[in-house]
């Protein structure tokens, strides 16, 4: 290969720049974020420089997503204009095989899900690192919480017995596009999903947390055999 990409960054480029065919003209779009959901801007960009696609709109699940589509004229919008999304293209942190998620390790949890839950069909695309058979098994759970009540919210992560650390950033924690901190907590590998995600949502001062059920519709893995296309029964 002479793209001059590692392995695993040429399974990422591989997963989203497959989802993009999926992607039709006239359609609003969810646009991702992280290090594989940033191969789907770029590929959408190029599709719309090219006139491939015509009269897409996007709208973004992070600033960083926001600032690298208005690099590439891809023209955004927001919920006001349409509330409703076509297709969502983002990647994930943990798979397991009835395709719930651990999303956020990228920070953008909050607006992901928020635009997963608009989504017609969110379509996840990752590398072959990311499918386990629990979640939690490879990754903590980020949780997104008010800033106020943080220390309050570490004591109930770890009553349900997780480790918890609040996410740093340089020399302060680490904030959130909507301005607040993340907690990063370490279950292990988890035994009921809906189970602990509902006793999450119970917090007052739990904004969010990055259990993604039942909101994806397929999944891309992309391996050293090329890209496997997973669907949810019914999706
Ligand atoms: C962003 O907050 C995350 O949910 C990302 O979608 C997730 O961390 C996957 O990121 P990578 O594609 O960089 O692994």
């Amino acid at each position: 290969m002479t793209d001059g990409l590692d392995p695993q960054t040429r399974q990422k480029k591989a997963a989203a720049e497959q989802a993009v065919e999926w992607v039709e003209s006239g359609t609003t779009v969810g646009l991702g974020t992280g290090s594989t959901a940033i191969w789907a801007i770029r590929a959408i960009g190029a599709a719309l420089a090219e006139g491939r696609l015509r009269d897409v709109v996007c709208i973004p699940t992070s600033e960083v997503s926001a600032a690298a589509a208005r690099e590439l004229g891809i023209p955004l919008v927001t919920f006001e204009d349409r509330p409703v999304v076509d297709v969502t293209i983002d990647g994930a942190d943990e798979v397991d095989p009835a395709l719930d998620l651990i999303k956020g390790y990228g920070g953008a949890l909050l607006r992901e899900k928020a635009v997963a839950q608009a989504t017609r069909r969110e379509v996840i695309v990752v590398d072959a690192s990311k499918p386990s058979a629990l979640l939690g098994t490879r990754c903590h759970v980020p949780v997104e919480v008010i800033r106020f009540a943080a220390r309050t919210e570490r004591d109930f992560l770890e009553a349900l017995g997780a480790r918890v650390v609040l996410r740093p950033d340089g020399v302060g924690p680490f904030v959130t596009d909507e301005g607040n901190w993340i907690l990063d907590a370490d279950f292990g590998p988890i035994d009921d999903v809906p189970r602990l995600a509902a006793r999450l949502q119970e917090r007052a001062g739990i904004v969010e947390h990055g259990l993604f059920v039942g909101l994806t519709a397929d999944v891309l893995i992309a391996g050293t055999d090329g890209v496997e296309h997973r669907q949810r029964p019914g999706a």
